[in-house]
């Protein structure tokens, strides 16, 4: 079943609410910004998983059944609502900036917004996004909870560039450290942050806010090793064959950290990006033979287990405490 419209009718917010209420954040009555408004609404138009703002409204309700507080419309209050929009919000203003970054032309199977209306426009229709996101977190008047939304934007950067500078030579244990630390970064950290801002918002001690940032970053990591495990294995739709962008990007994810213990010979071609002729073939034909993927699953299991784990200490009975962990085992299992 569809978990989104699931959690949605839970709430009673009907589907589509997150996007909607982000697009009208985005509505603008100057003139001469409507255009911006058009091409800021793009992404939110093709609507996309909403994996980001469900986590947010499950850890909401779940964090709101703990606090023991009666909040009137449902167990999600307008405040928890905000920080699920906003964490949509980040999440696709850093794709309209990465889309530039990686010179994508394709997302979602639609033309990207830099592929539309040209690099240039597309940094300030990020910028304006994240403008946005930030006029609804002030919105919520809570400097700790906006402080804690502000460090996603950093950590999002800070990932971004450490996938750009990966320094060549590493030794394999400090390139595997500088792979975790850019992953937590570049995804684990709207989720944690996502999840502790709910839990500040409904009034939980800090050990209770650490549970539900530690839930978030679990669930990040394994979401992010499933992806790049699934970079290898999931054909894609064109190609009728494993895409292997990362490869092809340059990028040594966990898969291929992986099977560089076993065959060293992979260093080499992970230190030079994989650039020379014949390098993206070969290295993807020594990860299929060896134990990377299975290597890549386990760990991905591993942290979700550990999610599971917190969400386990929330409240028996709460449907989405369940939730929690269906979508901690779940993410184990999906194949896009
Ligand atoms: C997608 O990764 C990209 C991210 C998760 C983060 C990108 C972050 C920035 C560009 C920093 C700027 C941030 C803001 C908030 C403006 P990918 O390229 O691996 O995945 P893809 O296949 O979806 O393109
Ligand atoms: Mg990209
Ligand atoms: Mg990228």
């Amino acid at each position: 079943t569809d978990i989104v419209s699931t959690i949605l009718e839970q709430h009673s917010i009907t589907g589509g609410a997150v996007p909607a209420m982000s697009l009208s954040s985005l509505a603008t009555t100057n003139n001469f910004t409507k255009n911006l408004q058009e091409m800021a609404k793009y992404y939110f138009a093709q609507g996309g998983k909403l994996f980001r703002p469900k986590v947010s409204l499950l850890m909401s309700d779940a964090c709101s059944q703990l606090a023991g507080s009666k909040i009137d419309a449902g167990s999600v209050s307008l405040n928890q609502y905000r920080i699920a929009m906003v964490s949509e919000m980040i999440h696709t203003a850093s794709l309209v900036h990465d889309d530039v970054i990686d010179e994508s032309d394709q997302r979602r199977g639609q033309p990207t917004v830099n592929a539309r209306w040209g690099n240039r426009q597309a940094v300030l229709v990020g910028d304006f996004i994240l403008a946005r996101a930030t006029k609804v977190l002030c919105s919520i008047g809570e400097p700790p909870v906006i402080s804690t939304m502000a460090e996603v934007v950093e950590d999002l950067v800070q990932g971004e560039l450490m996938q750009l500078t990966v320094p060549s030579e590493l030794e394999p244990a400090q390139r595997f450290q500088h792979y975790m630390t850019k992953t937590f970064y570049k995804t684990a950290s709207l989720f944690a942050n996502s999840c502790k801002s709910v839990a500040m918002l409904a009034g939980l001690s800090e050990s209770h806010q650490k549970d539900a940032f530690d839930y978030g970053r679990h669930l990040g990591l394994g979401f992010q090793l499933v992806d790049d495990m699934l970079d290898y294995v999931a054909s894609s739709a064109v190609l009728g064959k494993p895409s292997v962008s990362d490869l092809r990007q340059g990028l040594a994810t966990c898969p291929v950290l992986f099977a560089a213990h076993d065959y060293p010979e992979l260093n080499a071609l992970i230190n030079r990006r994989f650039r020379q002729d014949g390098d993206v073939e070969r290295a993807l034909n020594i990860v299929m033979n060896s134990t990377g993927l299975e290597q890549t699953r386990e760990l991905a299991k591993e942290h979700s287990l550990a999610a599971v784990s917190l969400a386990e200490k929330l409240p028996r009975g709460d449907s989405s405490r369940d939730c929690l962990i269906e979508i901690a085992v779940k993410q184990l299992d999906r194949d896009h």
